[in-house]
């Protein structure tokens, strides 16, 4: 396959010039809350760039995952609009920070484009920052002055996100040749039709602040990034990088499904090729833990799932496909991305959920719009709120509500609309922000240029008895003390405290010093290398510099310890009990509880919560030894029996923990043996996204309270219902028997009592110009009216009836005309409107049977009395 070979040499080439390998990371930043989903090669190296982190290696090679969904670099509309744009894409790169320069940098990207990708020099341009003399003069020796392009900020000038690492770019372009347009230069062809740009060599000088501030960086560094795909249409000579051996592939599969040939309408090709790449952002981004939802990075992956069912439905697919397709991915990607394969069954389940869920909305949405349509037409114009519901709640495109609404000679709102639109945008952003808040203390990026990272020991020590405050902060500010009252943070040189990570809460306890005692209520690390330590200060005061000890509260830690370890068997009992398939999606290990999410796709049965419980409590009584090894990532990674976190990134040092079978890696603190778990119970389970389960769980003292608590209520209830807990099931039994027999009782006497009621009111039928008449106020509900009123008409042939009620402050009003009656002329629905009118209400019908209400009962004798005149005016019209 071309584009493996193209990823393997360009790798191999790098790392015979000295640059370390380093593996894709997740889609999903971490540590990173500028970022929503990696969008470049160098997001990985961002703090080696910033100087805020040191590697052992000073260049680097790796292919990396990239998504171009929302935030600075956003593709998403592009798809399907051009031959060049996708959402998820392949990129290859080599960094250098602050090895080499720009003159090796030209010097590679010209060898390899040569000699690994093959690329005619001839058809090669590079487009430099027209103020960047430098990189202009170190093209002249590969290329002729008039393929060496000086372009403005707009395209010569990278930055990552808002704020970050930055710098001049140059970019090399590939000329497709005449058959793609007449223009002379990139610099003519905004459009990207005839020059491919391939390349990006960007020449990383400047951090951009919050403010817009560019600050130059301590060293220079290189970031390039070569989009494979797009090197692999050049390779290929194909005329878009859909027809790429990869993407090629998936489009055929979609052929497939669809019965349409991709070659026959050059309309519906933008379909495909939005189906075959969303299929690919969709894939690796639930491989890496990603999950549609309503907020953030989910509510991203929520649209373009349904942009590709949206596009999908063009090419006359109208059920649930995307699901269906995957396995075809992971026929074409999951050998070199292994995370695919086995994240494939609980993907198509998400995906086919999702997709499922998104039909419904779609049908309902398209019911929606024509209600909308019928009521716009009062005021000719759709309202900004209906357009924005119909394309937020139901995904009808604003395109096509707008082509929709002018059909139907409306206007939409677009104002109005595009107003929610930027809400809904902040709103997505929001979540972010949060994150972003509470780690954008500027103290914890400029923290490693002065002080070396901090030390953790607290996987063996909970006490230290000399370590130095380095830095003391209260809100966000740096301050140089702390007093008695204050809240706020301190970094310590050397910590025992476990920072929150991996789902395991942040330690408490106590930092002191004569005279001085500071409470520890949690523990963070914003940054790899920071920790900070957040609380308030009891006695005394603190400055930077002080030297302390620091004593991690022993029970809670031991506590969560024992979670951690109880985590890790439930894990392994899970797999055991419910089928391998089971995947951790996520976990919060605390000292009182334990919660952890698992792919599954059915509710836990009670017979297999109690298996799983028998089996965590068997390896808590085996009390075997709890161990833990350190070892490479890579040697880990090859040993198929160590579970792993996808989605999590993984240092190149990882810890293997194992208890009794299970071995996971894990960065937490864990118990020494599991015996000291002591028991375990689980307290809930349910669902908490499509083909997610969520377990919550306790254990040690905190079970013996949960079945001690359930002991209690039992002998509650035994008090209550006056039986011994082990007569309570056929008490209870008993109890519902007699309370069904008693219900029937009532049903029975109810009908009695109507009985009564109906021959009391027989009584009161009178003859008003020879037509049986009852018209009366019943003081039953109107439920029990209308069973009257039925009963009555059932045993009389001849009746003309009214009934009303009166509740509160309205009265409900009913009339029943017998055939025979209808035929001389009266009509309940005339008569209810005489009546409903007296009592200022309203009222309806067909002329054997009418109801209606009014809101002054005080005037129903009235109105009853107007019945008389109105049979007189019909059977003697005067
Ligand atoms: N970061 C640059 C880009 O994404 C080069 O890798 O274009």
């Amino acid at each position: 396959m071309i584009s493996r070979n193209i990823r393997t040499q360009f790798i191999d080439f790098f790392q015979k010039k000295g640059h370390q390998v380093v593996h894709s990371s997740p889609v999903i930043p971490h540590h990173d809350p500028t970022l929503l989903f990696i969008n470049a090669g160098m997001n990985q190296f961002k703090d080696v760039f910033l100087g805020k982190a040191k590697r052992n290696y000073s260049s680097a090679t790796s292919s990396q995952k990239c998504i171009r969904v929302g935030g600075k670099h956003n593709d998403l509309e592009n798809v399907g609009h051009t031959s060049r744009h996708l959402t998820f894409f392949e990129m290859l790169g080599n960094f250098s920070f602050g090895n080499y320069f720009k003159k090796e940098a030209i010097f590679f990207a010209w060898h390899v484009t040569l000699d690994i990708f093959g690329f005619d020099p001839h058809r090669l341009f590079a487009t430099v920052l027209e103020t960047d003399d430098e990189t202009y003069e170190l093209w002249k020796p590969y290329l002729p002055e008039n393929r060496i392009i000086r372009m403005g900020e707009k395209d010569n000038f990278w930055a990552m996100g808002e704020t970050g690492p930055c710098g001049p770019c140059s970019e090399l372009y590939y000329d497709k040749g005449p058959n793609f347009g007449e223009a002379p230069s990139p610099a003519n062809d905004p459009g990207g039709k005839r020059y491919l740009e391939f390349w990006n060599l960007v020449f990383i000088e400047f951090n951009r602040d919050t403010t817009g501030e560019f600050s130059p960086l301590m060293k220079k560094c290189v970031d390039t990034g070569a989009g494979l795909e797009r090197i692999v249409e050049i390779k290929m000579n194909t005329s878009s990088v859909f027809e790429t051996d990869i993407l090629r592939s998936l489009i055929s599969s979609i052929e497939h499904i669809s019965n349409l040939k991709y070659e026959a309408d050059p309309n519906l090709k933008p379909a495909f090729h939005v189906v075959a790449d969303h299929l690919r952002c969709l894939g690796f981004a639930i491989a890496d833990g990603v999950i549609p939802s309503n907020v953030e990075r989910g509510y991203v992956l929520r649209k373009v799932l349904r942009r590709a069912i949206r596009y999908g439905r063009m090419l006359g697919i109208d059920r649930p496909f995307l699901g269906e397709l995957l396995p075809a991915l992971n026929v074409q990607m999951g050998t070199d991305f292994p995370e695919l394969t086995k994240s494939l069954a609980q993907a198509q389940e998400i995906i086919t959920s999702e997709e499922e869920n998104f039909l419904r909305t779609l049908k309902r949405g398209g019911n929606l719009l024509a209600t909308i349509i019928d009521y716009s037409k009062k005021t000719g114009e759709i309202s900004g709120d209906d357009a924005f519901k119909l394309k937020d709640t139901y995904g009808l495109p604003i395109d096509e509500i707008l082509l929709l609404a002018s059909d139907a000679d409306l206007k939409v709102d677009l104002h109005g609309y595009e107003k929610l639109e930027i809400e809904a945008k902040a709103r997505s952003r929001g979540a972010r922000k949060i994150e972003a808040d509470k780690v954008s203390h500027s103290f914890a990026a400029t923290y490693l240029d002065a002080f070396d990272p901090v030390s953790f020991v607290g996987y063996s020590a909970l006490d230290l008895d000399q370590t130095q405050v380095n830095v003391l902060f209260a809100e966000k500010e740096k301050v140089s003390s702390l007093k008695k009252g204050e809240k706020g943070a301190l970094v310590l040189n050397t910590t025992p405290f476990y920072a929150e990570q991996g789902g395991q809460v942040g330690d408490k306890g106590i930092i002191e010093k004569e005279g001085f005692i500071f409470q520890v209520e949690d523990t963070q690390s914003p940054y790899p290398g920071v920790v900070l330590h957040y609380g308030k200060v009891i006695q005394g005061e603190i400055r930077g510099g002080d030297l302390v000890s620091a004593h991690v509260d022993v029970r809670t830690r031991e506590k969560t310890s024992n979670n951690h370890t109880a985590t890790h068997l439930l894990h392994y009992a899970l797999r055991h009990i419910l089928g391998e398939h089971v995947k951790q999606a996520g976990s919060i290990v605390e000292p009182e509880r334990l919660r952890f999410d698992f792919s599954h796709h059915k509710p836990v049965t009670d017979d297999e919560m109690a298996q799983i419980e028998d089996l965590v409590n068997g390896m808590i009584r085996r009390n075997q030894p709890v161990t833990i090894n350190e070892m490479s990532y890579n040697e880990a990674s090859k040993n198929g029996d160590i579970l792993q976190f996808f989605g999590e990134k993984y240092g190149a040092k990882v810890r293997v923990v194992s208890a009794i079978e299970s071995k996971e890696l894990c960065g937490g603190t864990h118990t020494s043996s599991t015996g000291s778990i002591g028991y375990f119970r689980m307290i809930r389970e349910g669902s908490v996204a499509a083909g997610i389960r969520r377990i919550e769980a306790v254990s040690g003292h905190e079970a013996e309270l949960y079945a001690r608590e359930r002991e209690r209520l039992l002998h509650q209830l035994g008090n209550i219902l006056g039986a011994k807990p082990a007569h309570l099931l056929t008490r209870g039994e008993k109890l519902l028997q007699e309370q069904k027999e008693l219900q029937k009782e009532v049903v029975r006497l109810h009908k009695e009592v109507l009985v009564i009621e109906l021959e009391s009111l027989k009584e009161q039928i009178k003859t008003i110009a020879g037509i049986p008449t009852l018209a009366h106020i019943v003081s039953v509900p109107p439920k029990e009216m209308k069973e009257i009123a039925d009963c009555l008409m059932e045993r009389e042939s001849s009746l003309l009836l009214l009934l009303a009620s009166v509740d509160q402050n309205k009265c409900s009003i009913l009339v029943r005309v017998s055939p025979d009656l209808i035929s001389k002329g009266l009509k309940a629905n005339e008569l209810i409107f005489q009546i409903t009118s007296v009592v200022e209400g309203r009222g309806g019908g067909k002329s054997d049977q009418a109801q209606g209400g009014g809101i002054r009962p005080d005037k129903l004798s009235e109105a009853i009395l107007k019945v008389e005149p109105w049979i007189q005016s019909l059977i003697n019209p005067s």
